[in-house]
This record gives structure tokens, C-alpha cells and sequence, in this order.
């Protein structure tokens, strides 16, 4: 209890800067009293790297309450890696969070729990709030059951992490993702329960009480509520859906 909800929008490799524009704008508009406004829900958006500048100009000049994230940064702060973004770069576009090991990074960039681990490093260092993706296949679903894959996975990605970090967790089964197979609510809740149990064997009671973790996997408008109604359940990882405006925002919406 009294974790605020985060309703997370992660765009993938969609919108550019331009459509970033229409669609922050339209979402805002479409938003106009919910509950985001009064801050009972957290709003975040993850756009790609090249639209993260635009999108925080508009956020700031349009005061607009949605939070900023990127969808990765690199293990290191500066220097010859070309093509890498830093987190010291996204902390000063105030971006707030950044996604790290999401199974498509996992699985398409080759990015093992090290890796991961040294990210959720980079980004502590620069201040930003990462968002740790976990989440089992098809193939470890059948092989070792829903919970033990994410359990390993966030167990070392959590090595090194101090008590009072602020962080957030996301359960993404693989085989949820982008497929229209949404885990069932149990599923969610299972899987999320002991990733909070993981929290505080790593972290402590504290970091477990405070520390919000999220499901994701063919979430949208019709599944939002039955998800939320969950206790370990504290809000979403969107995908697809967080590229419509009206599913969108009726997501945020769940609670009406
Ligand atoms: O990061 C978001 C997840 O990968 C979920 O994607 O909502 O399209 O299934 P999806």
C-alpha cells in the first residue's frame, strides 16, 4: 500500500520526433482531469533517444505532468564508444528513467545479467530511476515454471544496489510481449510477489514496502483494472497499447 501507480508507455522504435510532438500533445488533451493530474497516477513515456530533447521541451513548456525515460543507456559515463548514449546525457534532459534489459535487448542485443547489472550501475550513478525488465520464454515457462528465471535474473541485477535506491521492477513474461497473450492476473501476482520478496532479501523490508514493480505483456484498455486490483501488481510496462492515444489514456484511466 501507498505506492503511487506508474502507467509506463515504452514507444520501442516508434514515433519520430516529429510524431512525438503530435502524439505528447494529443495524449495531454485527451488526459485533461484524470487522475494523473493530481498525481494518484505516475505517467511515463519512453521515446526513442533522438526524440527524448523534443519531448522534454515539450513536457516543460506545455507543463505537462508526464515523467521522461529513456529505453537504455550505456554501461559507461563518456568517452570513444561510439554510438553509445550516457545516462549523464538523459539525466540532463531530466529524463527521470530508463529502461534496462528489456527482453528485446536481452534477446536481439545480447545483453546478459552483467550487462545489465553494470547498467542498473551507470544508471544509479546518474541519478536516474532504472527500470529493471525480467521476465521468463515460453521455453523457461515450460522448463522451470513462471518465477524462477525473472527471481535469477533480478537477483544479480540488484548485486550492489544500496538499500535506499529508487527503482523500479517490471515483470514482462516473453511470451507476453507484443503477442495478445496477456498473463492472467494470478500469473502477474505470483511472479510480482516474489520479485518483492527478491527486493527485500537484496534490498531490505523498506525497499520492498516502497519499491514499485509493474507488469507488462499485452496490456491494454480491457486488462488494465484486473492487473491493478492485484496487491503486488503497482502499475504497467505498455507497449503497443501506448502508441494509441485513446488506449492510452485509457489505461491511465483504469480506475474509472
Ligand atoms: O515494454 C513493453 C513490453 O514489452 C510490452 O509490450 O504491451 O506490446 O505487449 P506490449
Amino acid at each position: 500500500g501507498g505506492r503511487t501507480p506508474l502507467i509506463a508507455g515504452n514507444w520501442k522504435m516508434n514515433l519520430d520526433h516529429l510524431q512525438a510532438v503530435a502524439f505528447v500533445q494529443k495524449l495531454h488533451w485527451t488526459l485533461k482531469d484524470a487522475a494523473h493530474e493530481d498525481g494518484s497516477v505516475e505517467v511515463a513515456v519512453f521515446p526513442p533517444f533522438t526524440d527524448i530533447r523534443t519531448v522534454q521541451t515539450l513536457l516543460d513548456a506545455d507543463k505537462i505532468p508526464f515523467a521522461l525515460g529513456a529505453q537504455d543507456l550505456s554501461t559507461k559515463d563518456a568517452g570513444a564508444y561510439t554510438g553509445e548514449v550516457s545516462g549523464a546525457f538523459l539525466a540532463k534532459l531530466s529524463a527521470r528513467y530508463v529502461i534496462i534489459g528489456h527482453s528485446e535487448r536481452r534477446e536481439y542485443h545480447h545483453e546478459g545479467d552483467e550487462i545489465v547489472a553494470e547498467k542498473v550501475q551507470a544508471a544509479l550513478r546518474h541519478g536516474l530511476v532504472p527500470v529493471i525488465c525480467v521476465g521468463e520464454t515460453a521455453a523457461d515457462l515450460e522448463e522451470f515454471g513462471a518465477a524462477a528465471v525473472p527471481v535469477g535474473q533480478l537477483e544479480k541485477a540488484l548485486d550492489g544496489v544500496p538499500a535506499d535506491a529508487d527503482i523500479v521492477v517490471a515483470y514482462e513474461p516473453v511470451w507476453a510481449i507484443g503477442s495478445g497473450q496477456a498473463a492472467t492476473p494470478q500469473q502477474a501476482q505470483d511472479v510480482c510477489a516474489k520479485l518483492r520478496e527478491v527486493i527485500g532479501q537484496k534490498l531490505g523490508a523498506d525497499a520492498a514496502e516502497r519499491t514499485r514493480v509493474l507488469y507488462g505483456g499485452s496490456v491494454k484498455s480491457g486488462n488494465i483494472a484486473s492487473f491493478m486490483r492485484e496487491p503486488d501488481v503497482d502499475g504497467a510496462l505498455v507497449g503497443g497499447a501506448s502508441l494509441l492515444v485513446d488506449e492510452f489514456a485509457a489505461i491511465i484511466r483504469y480506475q474509472k
